[in-house]
């Protein structure tokens, strides 16, 4: 009798697991082998190519996949356009007029389309293309897990608090990581994202004439373009790394090391005991900074992803099925 009770509580939890397994399904990089086999080849191509034309939307569609993932996890809330009855996050204070790349995502989705039919999600389509963009530009590879669904909701609110501001000290990017299951580990190598792309003159003007751990030929250089008084030059670009605007590289780190970071979040971990180590590490082992951007990006790439049933597979990443 006990033993009876005992198997069929065994038997039952069993079929919990196998329940909760199937509702809350594992990412998976094996996700699309059978529903959709050519889908990452499909990415790729267009990656490859839109990045050959120009190189700074590498830079672009990487920034989309991390504000995709900090604002209710790695969902493609991003990507949904503001319409007469919807508003999303693209008019957040990070992202607007900043954002770019949301033009190519709808292309490869229109291609992925081609090739298999609502199988493929954006959200999948941005943590690949984010991928082969590191790539494109020399930067390492990972295997991408996917099996992520698209929301069918996004959060102006969320878009503002959320994704981190470049007056940030050490301490609240650590706790902006931190609110997100990143390490300060994870922070400091995904900050490197910062080796390539580009900003605008309203991000770094008050790091240019308010700041002294500034190296001041490189402050002279950028002033010319960032004048100081505010709204003129607003939307002005500087490279975020002066010696490889385009390559995917460590040189982000040996900026920060001559006190040549861009931004204001980008020089101050040199200043802190808990970075300072990693962004010397990084600056002398680009081996080592390449695997542990590696680790984070799939981490990050973990944030609250939808799965199993939840959410939606986009027809058109722009706007809800
Ligand atoms: C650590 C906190 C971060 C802050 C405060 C921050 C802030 C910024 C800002 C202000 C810009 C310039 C945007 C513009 O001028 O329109 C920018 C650009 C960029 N960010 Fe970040 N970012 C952070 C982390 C990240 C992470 C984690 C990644 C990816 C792993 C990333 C990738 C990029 C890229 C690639 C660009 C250039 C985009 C382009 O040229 O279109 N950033 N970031
Ligand atoms: C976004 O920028 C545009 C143009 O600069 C501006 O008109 C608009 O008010 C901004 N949107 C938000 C939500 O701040
Ligand atoms: C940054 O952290 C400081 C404390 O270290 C805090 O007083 C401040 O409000 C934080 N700023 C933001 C924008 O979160
Ligand atoms: C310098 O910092 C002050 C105080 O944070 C700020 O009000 C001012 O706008 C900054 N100057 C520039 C040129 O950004």
């Amino acid at each position: 009798m006990a033993m009876a009770v005992a198997s069929s509580l065994s038997v039952l939890l069993l079929l919990c697991l196998a329940a909760a397994t199937s509702a809350f399904p594992q990412l998976s990089p094996q996700f699309y082998a059978k529903s959709c086999p050519r889908a990452l080849a499909t990415i790729k191509s267009a990656v490859t190519a839109a990045v050959r034309s120009e190189p700074r939307m590498g830079a672009s569609l990487l920034r989309l996949h991390f504000h995709d993932c900090f604002v209710q996890g790695c969902d493609a809330s991003v990507l949904l356009s503001d319409t007469a009855t919807f508003t999303g996050e693209q008019g957040a204070a990070p992202n607007n007029n900043s954002i770019r790349g949301m033009n190519v995502i709808d292309n490869i989705k229109a291609q992925v389309e081609a090739v298999c039919k609502q199988t493929v999600s954006c959200a999948d389509i941005l943590a690949v293309a984010a991928r082969d963009s590191v790539v494109a530009l020399g930067g390492p590879s990972w295997t991408v897990p996917l099996g992520r669904r698209d929301s069918t909701t996004a959060s102006l609110s969320l878009a503002n608090s959320d994704l981190p501001a470049p007056s940030f000290d050490v301490a609240n990017l650590t706790a902006n990581f931190a609110a997100k299951g990143l390490s300060v580990t994870d922070m400091v190598a995904l900050s490197g994202g910062h080796t390539i792309g580009q900003s605008q003159c309203r991000f770094f003007r008050s790091r240019l004439y308010n700041e002294t751990n500034i190296d001041a030929a490189f402050a002279a250089s950028l002033k010319a373009n960032c004048p100081r008084p505010t709204g003129s030059g607003d939307s002005s670009l500087a490279p975020l790394d002066t010696k490889t605007p385009n390559g995917f590289d460590n040189a982000y780190y040996n900026n920060l090391m001559s006190q040549k970071g861009l931004l204001h979040s980008d020089q101050v971990l040199i200043n802190d005991g808990r970075t300072a180590g990693l962004v010397r590490t990084y600056s002398s082992a680009s081996a080592q900074f390449n695997r542990d951007f590696a680790v984070a990006m799939v981490r990050m790439g973990n944030i609250s992803p939808l799965t199993g049933a939840q959410g939606q597979i986009r027809l058109s990443c722009s706007r809800v099925n």
